[in-house]
């Protein structure tokens, strides 16, 4: 399919064909942003899912997908594109070897499309017709607000400036998804060309769904009281609690250790696939895994 679904349904039935598990809300604000052509700015904890939202989109649609990871520095001529000064070197070089030095001729041949280096901004900018590609712009609370500042440009317009070449206007509205964890806000003025949506962890019903899609060797059984477990750690006090991916893990461990059930001693034992931090593990320790443990069960029990 290289065609944005037509309904809601269609969208959740596209991400489930990919095996993205998402709830209603999600595939509806999705469905929106692919209709109205808007950024989806996808906000929410470590591990729920983000990123890969963009890569089920670009792999069940067909298009490509261009990733660029923000960090702390990133600058236009990493996101957007440089000129090859080497080989604009040895170009010159060249000329001059045999004499061809007519000066405007080579200006405007070195600062042509040939030495131009094309990073994810505008190759997103510059997609097949048909076939705009997805971008996606991670974690960009990492980036400083310079970037932010000229990442509000390139969403507004869906043009960029390059002073040697003229203005490059987009051929396809790319699909945009723009997502960050919250390390620090990002500005309105951003938000605002976007679509927002806060990406939840998943209740217990969703996540035993993701972990049946994802790691379909984990038997039934234990599946159900893994996800029950994740679900009440992510209620305890923590520095850093488990994200989906974690859960993903803790499921995929616990079946390479033939576990058929949880125990206090298993659940320590492994607790360093779902937490990561010394001080969160110290707090869960056999006794209090033995009372969430039993708390489950009961749970299960009376249900
Ligand atoms: N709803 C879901 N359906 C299917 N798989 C999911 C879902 N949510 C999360 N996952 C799985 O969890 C893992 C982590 O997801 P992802 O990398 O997208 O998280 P993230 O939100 O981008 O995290 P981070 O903020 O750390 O980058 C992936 O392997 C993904 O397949
Ligand atoms: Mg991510």
């Amino acid at each position: 399919m290289t065609q944005v679904p037509r309904s809601i349904d269609e969208t959740e039935t596209l991400l489930s064909e990919g095996g993205y598990v998402a709830d209603r809300s999600l595939a509806t604000v999705l469905f929106l942003a692919l209709r109205m052509r808007r950024p989806l700015f996808l906000e929410g904890e470590a591990g729920v899912g983000k990123t890969e939202i963009a890569k089920v989109l670009a792999d069940r649609l067909g298009r490509p997908l261009i990733r660029l990871q923000c960090y702390e520095g990133l600058d236009v001529s990493t996101a957007l594109y440089e000129w090859n000064h080497a080989a604009q070197m040895i170009e010159i070089r060249l000329r001059e070897a045999s004499g061809d030095t007519a000066r405007d001729a080579m200006r405007s041949d070195i600062f042509s499309e040939r030495f131009l280096i094309r990073r994810p901004v505008l190759q997103a900018l510059e997609g097949d017709p048909g076939r705009a590609p997805v971008l996606l712009i991670d974690e960009l609370d990492r980036a400083d607000e310079a970037f932010e500042a000229f990442l509000l440009e390139v969403l507004s317009d869906f043009q960029v400036t390059i002073p040697e070449l003229g203005t490059i206007r987009a051929t396809q509205i790319p699909i945009v998804i723009v997502t960050t964890n919250r390390t620090r806000e990002i500005h309105d003025a951003l938000k605002r060309r976007c679509l927002y949506h806060w990406l939840d962890y998943p209740d217990a019903a969703r996540e035993l769904e993701i972990v049946r899609r994802k790691v379909p060797t984990a038997r039934a059984d234990l599946s159900a009281e893994l996800v029950a477990f994740v679900q009440r750690l992510r209620g305890e006090d923590l520095f850093k609690a488990p994200g989906v991916a974690e859960t993903l893990d803790w499921a995929t461990a616990l079946t390479e250790l033939d576990a058929v059930a949880l125990d206090p001693e298993l659940i320590t034992d492994t607790l360093g696939v779902l937490l990561k931090y010394q001080d969160d593990i110290a707090r869960i320790g056999q006794s209090e895994a033995d009372e969430m443990l039993r708390a489950i069960r009961r749970e299960h029990a009376s249900a």
